[in-house]
């Protein structure tokens, strides 16, 4: 097992929406995820997925996507204010410490 993550500054480099031409969220999750689906993400880094997922579980399901990294999770509270717009509650934890930042 790899004892190294990714650097958070590829978190960035990520989430860029060039990376979309190749890999488009909603063309890779929607044979997958339904609505009111249950969904664990993990290793979301700074939510290339997370946003798209929020949208098609829907408002009255649960994404709780686990990351090592705080400044990941930093970068998914920002969308988080986004996800609260749909009603969907986002979980991020440190299974580290097991203690959800943002409930
Ligand atoms: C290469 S990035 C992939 C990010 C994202 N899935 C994407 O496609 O954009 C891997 C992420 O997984 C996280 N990670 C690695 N091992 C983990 C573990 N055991 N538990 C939770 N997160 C982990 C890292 O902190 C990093 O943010």
């Amino acid at each position: 097992m790899s004892t190294h993550a990714c650097p958070w500054w590829l978190g960035y480099l990520l989430v860029t929406p060039l990376r979309r031409l190749k890999e488009d969220p909603r063309k890779i999750l929607t044979p997958y995820v339904r609505p009111g689906m249950v969904v664990l993400e993990p290793g979301p880094a700074m939510g290339f997925f997370t946003l798209e997922l929020a949208r098609l579980v829907g408002p009255d399901a649960r994404l709780v996507a686990v990351d090592l990294q705080e400044r990941m999770l930093a970068a998914i509270a920002k969308q988080f204010l986004t996800l609260r717009a749909t009603g969907v509650v986002l979980w991020a934890w440190r299974p580290t410490s097991g203690r959800a930042r943002y409930p």
